[in-house]
């Protein structure tokens, strides 16, 4: 007898449970129609106030109130005097969901925020599809120039503006991913972004990958899921193999300039996605570009949302080697 390989991980039923839940109410959030329902998603998706709590104090900041473009800042109190590096945050949710103050992601960035240390800036970014590609490569680059040349208030003296990093989870690494591109072409004043961090970033294709096929119906993901975020994201009308999605697909250049930065990449055995990050590190490869993929094969899409897992902390010492290393090549 052959047993087929498991297709979800090892979890504590707890967790499993919060998934399920999470899983049902962005299912039902999301119409068939391809529109969301924002009042009931209001119900569930909990935001945080900006505090200064447990040893990291945060700020909300307006870029643009035409487009309630702003962004939350994380800076960690325990340290004043070293200069710390700066990071762009993108958060996930199918360029769909959530915000930069919802508790689910200001719990990460506040996390990331105290363990590397680092000041962290948390984009909220328009959300699909009332708002579709390009808004929110838009916004983010926006953050950006806004940061290097506003000398606005709160913005601590100990940020190291010349060690910046994009990162981002799941839609939010490919915003980084994208954002890094816009960014390469431009002077900035005093920023250099000198790395990215992806979390599981989203990518795909119309092709169908083994991981695709292999997970389709997982937990938080499955092809159906995905199907819809990238039909909600791309202009209407257009397919999978946008340069947007498939980054290093059929119709993409795949030219990345001189100052696109080295990555780190984050993988999980049990992500549908995984094939497509797996490409995708092979296309930075051959563009010649600088990357590290680190697979957790019992992790899920999603596993950077529980601090209880060891996987969250094996993440944060390889960021941390991560930015020390690039910070030391400058
Ligand atoms: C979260 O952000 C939205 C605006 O994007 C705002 O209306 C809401 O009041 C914020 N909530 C908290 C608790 O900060």
């Amino acid at each position: 007898m052959t047993r087929n390989p498991p297709t979800s991980p090892d979890l504590p039923c707890t967790l499993r449970f919060f998934l399920f839940i999470l899983t049902f109410v962005l299912n039902t959030a999301r119409r068939s129609n391809g529109t969301v329902n924002r009042p009931f998603l209001k119900v569930f998706d909990s935001k945080a106030s900006p505090s200064n709590k447990r040893d990291v104090k945060t700020t909300d900041v307006m870029v643009d109130p035409s487009r309630n473009l702003w962004f939350r800042l994380f800076v960690p109190t325990t340290t004043t005097t070293t200069k710390l590096p700066v990071i762009i945050y993108f958060h996930g949710g199918g360029f769909v969901f959530f915000s930069a103050n919802s508790t689910l992601f200001e719990g990460i960035c506040r996390r990331l925020a105290l363990k590397l240390p680092a000041i962290v800036i948390s984009v909220n970014y328009r959300l699909a599809p009332e708002y579709r590609y390009p808004s929110a490569f838009e916004d983010g680059f926006d953050v950006l120039k806004f940061v290097d040349t506003e000398n606005f208030e709160g913005f601590p003296s100990i940020a190291d503006l010349g060690r910046c990093f994009l990162a981002g989870d799941s839609a939010g690494g490919n915003i980084a991913h994208h954002v890094a591109v816009m960014a390469g072409e431009h002077e900035f004043l005093k920023m250099k972004v000198i790395g990215i961090i992806g979390i599981q970033p989203f990518f795909g294709g119309e092709e169908r990958t083994e991981s695709e096929t292999k997970l389709k119906n997982t937990l938080i993901l499955s092809l159906e899921i995905t199907d819809w975020y990238w039909k909600a994201f791309l202009p209407v009308g257009e397919d999978r193999d946008h340069p947007l999605v498939n980054v290093f697909g059929p119709r993409s250049d795949a030219v990345l300039g001189i100052n696109f930065p080295a990555s780190i990449v984050f993988v999980a055995g049990f992500d549908p996605l995984k094939d497509w990050q797996k490409r995708y590190c092979e296309g930075l490869k051959k563009a010649g570009k600088e990357v590290y993929m680190v697979e957790y094969p019992n992790a899920f899409h999603g596993f950077y949302c529980f601090p209880q897992l060891k996987e969250w902390s094996l993440l944060v010492e390889e960021v941390k080697d991560f930015i020390e290393k690039q910070s030391a090549a400058q």
